[in-house]
């Protein structure tokens, strides 16, 4: 196969706005050696689309070309307002300001808030936004009890995750992800707690009392006392080491696709994978009986939300697991009695199978469409779903780790990104900010 750029340089290193912008006459021709057919691929951002390689096959009916990137070293994964990282030339920027005036100027929470919401924050946001974190450091007292049954040489590491792990079971209101407020809610409560964690499992290893958070203390500060404050009454963070702390805390506050972001930015709860056979079940008890079914099925092909259990990102016919689970859905009910809701999902089976909705958009059911029905008859809640997920899949999680660790080739996960946030511009003092 022979590669060759036609059209303008890439717009990428040649623009001085880090804008997007999308000229038709940036292309890359591909010539498939194997073929002798021509693919005239477009560049937006320096970047070809993966997918647009998916038309190169030498048949029909084969899969198409794609990518094959380790470690993803030249795959951008993302678009990204955020960070901007030039390794060739050391410049690192978060949200266009460069890091050195950060350091130089700002504060952790202050940076923080520029990272989360794009601007500094005028005088009235930073107050605002320093209350509110200082009022959520304080831990509910059970997780103080979660904390004590570590054993005493527990690696803090291990303790700090568990803990806000845990934290999901004291805010459960967090699965809430499409809600900007509940979403906003939790960004404080962890940016507030996780120092707060972090100091008790600290102060564990050493066999001291935990420390309650202070009010008037920065957000360093009071990190450093809940640390190492011991028997004065009022500890007083030497100037030096807050301000040495608060610094390093700006520096790691973000460093664009690095492999944990990347991690952070893969995770996914809740209906679309993972928890669809709790929607399958929610589902099927909102349609109610059999005669609901065509009104649901018009109110999907309306585009008012999804079948659940049917679709899938890499079956495209029937999910061979759902084949599966079909039949040992049959022999599960001839033993504990039929679930209620099988009729329903039949006919929605039914239906959806024979609807050119469904059908032109490869959806058929998958593996959770019937699990959950089966889960339900043996008499398990289904809060216990997920649970009942991660049992298996850790044998695949394990597997697929120690696969990556030993292969060769692999390295660090760290994709790339295009950068579309704002161009490079000077910190501002609170005074002058609008
Ligand atoms: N009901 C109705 N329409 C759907 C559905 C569905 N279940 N799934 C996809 N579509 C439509 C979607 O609206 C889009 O239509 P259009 O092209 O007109 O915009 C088209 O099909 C392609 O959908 P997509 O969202 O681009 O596909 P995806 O590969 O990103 O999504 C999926 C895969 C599994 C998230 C999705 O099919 C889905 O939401 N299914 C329902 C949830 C579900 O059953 N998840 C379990 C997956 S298997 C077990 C697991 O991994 O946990």
């Amino acid at each position: 196969m022979t590669i060759a750029f036609s059209g303008r340089r890439c717009p990428w290193t040649t623009k001085t706005k880090t804008q997007t912008r999308l000229d038709m006459a940036d292309t890359l021709t591909i010539t498939d050696n194997r073929t002798g057919r021509k693919y005239e691929i477009p560049i937006q951002d320096g970047t070809i689309r993966a997918i647009d390689l998916r038309q190169i096959k030498v048949n029909p009916e084969e899969f198409g070309m794609m990518t094959y990137d380790p470690a993803f070293t030249n795959t951008a994964a993302c678009r990204s307002r955020i960070t901007y990282i030039d390794g060739d030339h050391g410049v690192l920027m978060y949200r266009g300001y460069p890091i050195e005036q950060l350091a130089e100027h700002s504060d952790f929470l202050e940076t923080a808030y520029l990272i989360l919401f794009g601007e500094l924050p005028t005088t009235g946001q930073l107050e605002q936004w320093s209350g509110d974190i200082t009022r959520h450091t304080m831990l509910h007292e059970n997780i103080k009890k979660f904390l004590e049954g570590f054993r005493y040489d527990a690696h803090p590491m291990g303790m700090f995750l568990s803990a806000v792990g845990a934290l999901s079971t004291f805010y459960p209101d967090a699965k809430n992800i499409f809600d900007q407020s509940s979403r906003r809610l939790q960004t404080i409560r962890l940016i507030a707690k996780v120092p707060s964690l972090a100091a008790y499992a600290f102060r564990h290893t050493i066999g001291r009392p935990y420390v309650l958070p202070d009010n008037d203390l920065s957000f360093s500060g009071n990190f450093l006392n809940m640390l190492f404050k011991m028997t004065e009454p009022r500890y007083q963070p030497h100037p030096v080491l807050e301000r040495a702390l608060d610094v390093l805390f700006i520096l790691h506050a973000d460093h664009e696709q690095n492999c944990s972001t990347h991690a952070m930015r893969g995770i996914v709860y809740g209906p679309l994978h993972g928890g669809a056979n709790e929607a399958v079940l929610k589902m099927l008890t909102e349609i109610g009986s059999i005669e609901h079914v065509p009104a649901f099925i018009k109110r999907v092909k309306g585009g008012e939300g999804r079948l659940m259990g049917f679709g899938h990102r890499v079956y495209k016919s029937y999910d061979p697991r759902a084949t599966i689970i079909k039949r040992i859905a049959d022999l599960v009910f001839e033993k504990t009695g039929r679930n209620p809701l099988l009729n329903i999902a039949l006919e929605l089976e039914r239906i959806a199978l024979s609807d050119d909705y469904f059908i032109s958009r490869k959806l058929y059911p998958n593996v959770d469409f019937y699990s959950g029905l089966i889960y339900q008859a043996m008499g398990f809640p289904v809060s216990m779903f997920p649970v009942l997920f991660a049992i298996p899949r850790t044998a695949g999680w394990i597997a697929q780790w120690e696969e990556m660790l030993t292969d060769p080739e692999q390295k660090i996960a760290r994709p790339r990104q295009i950068y579309v946030g704002p161009a490079r511009r000077d910190y501002i003092s609170r005074d002058r900010r609008r």
